[in-house]
C-alpha cells in the first residue's frame, strides 16, 4: 500500500491513475479504524479499480472544547487494517500540509438542516467536514466516495454540496456496522469503560423498539419519539442531547412517516458523546 503524505504526492499519483483510465474510490476517515470503517473500504474495493483511503484528524471540524487533542491516533495499526482489505493507497497528511499559513477558503453548506441534530451543538463542524471532504474529492479525483450511515447528517451535508457545487463524484452511503451487542462501532467507543459500554446499549435498544413499533404499523412521529425517549429515560447514565425524527435526506420536519425518514440521537454516557440512528420507511 502506498503512503502519500503530501498534496504533491497524491496529485501525482491520481494524475497517473486518471491517465490510465482507472476508476477511483475514496474513503475519508480520521483513523482509529474499526470494522465499520472497513465495511466502507470493502464497498469501495468491490466497485472501483483503485481504492484511496485518507486518515486525517481534521482540526477544523472540532469545536474548541471537543476532543481534537485526545482523539485516538494509531497510524501504524490503521495501515495494517487498510492492507488487510487491499486498499491501494492511504493519504495521511500533516495538519500543516492541509492548512498552511494563509489558508482561508471554506465550504459552508448553509441550509437550516445543517443547524439541526449535531449541527445545533457543534457549530462549524459541518463547515469543517464539507471543506476537507471537498478537498479530498479534488485531490483523489474520485469517481465514488463512501460514507457511513453512522453519520447520517454528514451524508445529507455531503450530498447537498456535491450536488450544489456540481462535483462529479457519486456519494455512496454504507449501512451502520454494529458490535454483536448492538452498539454502533465508533472510534470514540475507545473512551468507554466496560460499565459504560453496557449503559450505551440503550441507544441501539431504543432505536430497535421504534423500528419494531413502526413495523407494527405505528407511523406517528410523536408516538415513535416517545417510545425512544422513554427507553432512554430508563437508563440513568444516559444524558440525552437530542432524539429527532425527520425526513431523509432533507431533514425537513414530518408528522407521520410516509417515506424514508431518519430517527437520530446524540446521547452522552459519562463524558463520551455517542450518536446512533435508523432509517425507517
Ligand atoms: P470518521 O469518524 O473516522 O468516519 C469515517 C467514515 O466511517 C464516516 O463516513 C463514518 O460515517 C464511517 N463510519 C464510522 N463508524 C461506522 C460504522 N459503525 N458503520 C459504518 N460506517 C461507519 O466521519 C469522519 O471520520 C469525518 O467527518 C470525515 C468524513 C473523515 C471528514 O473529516
Amino acid at each position: 500500500m502506498k503512503v502519500l503524505s503530501t498534496i504533491a504526492e497524491i496529485t501525482a499519483y491520481t494524475a497517473e491513475l486518471k491517465k490510465a483510465g482507472k476508476t477511483i474510490g475514496l474513503v475519508p476517515t480520521m483513523g482509529a479504524l474499526h470494522e465499520g470503517h472497513l465495511t466502507l473500504m470493502r464497498a469501495a474495493r468491490a466497485a472501483n479499480d483503485v481504492v484511496i483511503a485518507s486518515v486525517f484528524v481534521n482540526p477544523i471540524q472540532f469545536g474548541p472544547n471537543e476532543d481534537y487533542d485526545k482523539y485516538p491516533r494509531m497510524f501504524e495499526a490503521d495501515c495494517a487494517k487498510l492492507e488487510s482489505v487491499n486498499v491501494d493507497a492511504v493519504f495521511h497528511p500533516d495538519p500543516a500540509e492541509m492548512y498552511p499559513q494563509g489558508f482561508c477558503t471554506y465550504v459552508n453548506v448553509d441550509g437550516d438542516f445543517t443547524r439541526k441534530l449535531c449541527g445545533a451543538s457543534r457549530p462549524g463542524h459541518f463547515r469543517g467536514v464539507a471543506t476537507v471532504v471537498t478537498r479530498l474529492m479534488n485531490l483523489s479525483r474520485a469517481d465514488r466516495a463512501y460514507f457511513g450511515q453512522k453519520d447520517a447528517q454528514q451524508v445529507c451535508v455531503i450530498k447537498r454540496f456535491v450536488n450544489d457545487l456540481n462535483i462529479p463524484v457519486e456519494v455512496v452511503m454504507v449501512p451502520i456496522n454494529r458490535e454483536d451487542s448492538g452498539l454502533a462501532r465508533s472510534s470514540r467507543n475507545a473512551y468507554l469503560s466496560d460499565t459504560e459500554k453496557q449503559q450505551a446499549l440503550c441507544l441501539s435498544r431504543s432505536l430497535r423498539k421504534a423500528e419494531a413499533a413502526f413495523a407494527g404499523g405505528e407511523k406517528n412521529v410523536a408516538a415513535l419519539l416517545k417510545i425512544v425517549r422513554d427507553e432512554l429515560a430508563a437508563e440513568p447514565a444516559a444524558d440525552v442531547e437530542y432524539v429527532e425524527l425527520y425526513d431523509f435526506p432533507t431533514l425537513e420536519p414530518i408528522e407521520t412517516v410516509e417515506k424514508e425518514s431518519l430517527m437520530a440521537m446524540a446521547v452522552r454516557i459519562g463524558k463520551t458523546r455517542l450518536i446512533d440512528n435508523i432509517i425507517i420507511g
